[in-house]
């Protein structure tokens, strides 16, 4: 399993945390934040990783309510660059390392992908505008 998370400490909490439930687990951390870089590297340059990947959970999200026109750009930037850049890029990894697996090994694995959307994504509120429509583009690449 490979969590990825921005604060190291609660890596290490979920870490033994898993650990302590299921000792067959062997967990990499990925301290990694979405908004600060789009060089995902340390997470698809693991060999490991790419070749036993099963299921990817794309839960990472960054909502802040507040109207488009009230907002300011960083705030937006960080909006649409947590909500789409992972889940995109993660999903291409995902779908590349499932391809790859079944092609090397000869034989056909379930694997999973699940992005979290929102609400947001079908119902329009006003102070959810950018972010309602990130989860729509979510919703809808998961399909
Ligand atoms: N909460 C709601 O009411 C609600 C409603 C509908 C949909 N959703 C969606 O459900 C998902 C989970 O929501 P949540 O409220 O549980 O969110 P959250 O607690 O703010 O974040 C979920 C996880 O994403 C990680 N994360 C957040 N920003 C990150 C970043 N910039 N880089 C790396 N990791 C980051 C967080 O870890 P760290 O903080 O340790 O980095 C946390 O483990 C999101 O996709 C959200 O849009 C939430």
């Amino acid at each position: 399993m490979a969590i990825c998370s921005r604060s190291i400490d609660k890596l290490a909490t979920t870490k033994a945390d898993v650990e302590s439930k299921c000792p067959d687990v062997e967990i990499r951390v990925v301290p990694i934040d979405f908004s600060k870089t789009l060089d995902y590297s340390s997470l698809f340059n693991d060999k490991e990783i790419a070749e036993n990947l099963r299921l990817i959970v794309n839960n990472v999200g960054y909502f802040k309510v507040c109207k488009v026109f009230e907002d300011d750009p960083e705030d937006l930037q960080r909006q649409i660059k947590v909500n789409l850049y992972p889940v995109t890029l993660l999903s291409k990894f995902g779908i590349n390392s499932f391809k790859n697996q079944q092609v090397n090994q000869g034989y056909v694995n379930r694997f999973g992908l699940v992005s979290v959307s929102s609400y947001s994504a079908i119902r329009h509120y006003t102070t959810a505008g950018v972010y309602g429509g990130t989860k729509r583009y979510d919703k809808f690449l998961g399909h």
